[in-house]
């Protein structure tokens, strides 16, 4: 059969392990989809910058929405950023031109992921994000397709590396905050804006994508009651340790009498439990269902590898002809409250 011919926007951390996987795995890429995978063109702000891998063999667009409605583009792969401006504009264009999108971008589906996904259900294209939530972590396939047969009743993840990183280092060595934030940074975990990191707007974004597919409810990032770690001082670190916990910026979402609780923020936790346990820029998801009790997914949730590799699962889903709905259910059928308290 055809090609599954894609274009990628944006070549950075994630663009560029997009480009290599394309690259070096091409022939099992083509023996799993039954057909080859193939890049088209690519387009990033600067052109010249030396990314480590060839980008001769591609043609080369300076304007996004060039990109995302090229003819022989099938697959607009986003991965620029930004909750709006380009990234949306060129996911826009690629849908009304009748090609999938594929991104890791958070921020927008968390902003503007409704509006999307009513433009790919009305076009008969999909939208796929599995990279937008905890990295290499297979987490929106499991709710969607492995646990499709569940009521959910809990989500709670560790959804940001840089946090987890910056609190679980400053625990075991004793170093401040702005050593370890500078180590995040040489990893390559931290968004543009790194506020978006330590105010656990970013984990914000992932846990409301997260509860409109567990809940089936609409997108709804404003709903989200957050607080980051930036006030989270070794001192902190140390007692909770002095007395058996971690401190871990986490993520609850969850059905009470009220309704629909979603809440990101740094929250006590056993050490011996395995977010306790959890290190580094790992992250986990914890999803809660009637049938299951209780699946504990965990794995890289940044950098190049882990993100491109979730990036291609969604590819490979769309060469084989998978096709699911962007989110839970576009219905708003429950009430999105404020938690009354931690938990
Ligand atoms: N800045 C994010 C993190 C990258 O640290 O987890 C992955 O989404």
């Amino acid at each position: 059969s055809d090609p599954l011919r894609l274009g990628i926007a944006g070549l950075g951390t994630v663009g560029t392990g997009v480009v290599k996987i394309i690259r070096q795995k091409a022939s099992l890429l083509e023996d799993r989809a039954g057909r080859a995978v193939t890049l088209s063109a690519v387009s990033a702000r600067s052109r010249d910058k030396d990314r480590g891998v060839n980008l001769s063999d591609y043609a080369w667009e300076d304007d996004p929405v060039a990109l995302a409605t090229r003819d022989d583009v099938d697959v607009f792969v986003e991965l620029m950023g930004g909750s709006d401006g380009p990234a949306k504009a060129a996911t826009e264009a690629a849908l009304k031109a009748g090609k999938h999108v594929v991104t890791a971008n958070k921020a927008m589906l968390a902003h503007n992921g409704q509006a999307l996904a009513e433009l790919a259900e009305k076009q008969g294209r999909s939208i796929r994000y599995e990279a937008a939530v905890a990295g290499g972590i297979p987490v929106i396939k499991s709710l969607m397709e492995g646990l499709a047969g569940n009521e959910i009743t809990r989500v709670m993840g560790v959804m940001n590396g840089t946090c987890n990183y910056i609190l679980t280092r400053m625990q075991a060595t004793g170093q401040g905050y702005n050593a370890l934030f500078e180590e995040a940074d040489k990893l390559g975990f931290l968004e543009a804006d790194p506020n978006l990191d330590v105010g656990g707007i970013d984990a914000g974004h992932k846990l409301a994508i997260l509860s409109s597919i567990a809940f089936g409810t609409q997108v709804d990032f404003d709903a989200v009651e957050l607080e980051g770690i930036q006030s989270i001082t070794l001192e902190d670190i140390n007692h909770a340790a002095d007395m058996g916990y971690r401190i871990k910026l986490l993520g609850v979402a969850q059905l009470t009498g009220r309704g629909l609780e979603q809440r990101m923020s740094p929250c006590l936790v056993p050490a011996s439990s395995p977010l306790g346990q959890l290190e580094g820029g790992t992250n986990m998801c914890v999803l809660e269902g009637d049938m299951v009790e209780q699946i504990v997914l965990r794995g890289p949730g940044a950098g190049e590898g882990p993100t491109a590799s979730a990036v291609m699962g969604d590819v490979m889903d769309i060469a084989r002809g998978v096709h699911l709905p962007t989110f839970g259910k576009p219905a708003d059928k429950l009430e999105k409250v404020k938690p009354a308290r931690a938990v």
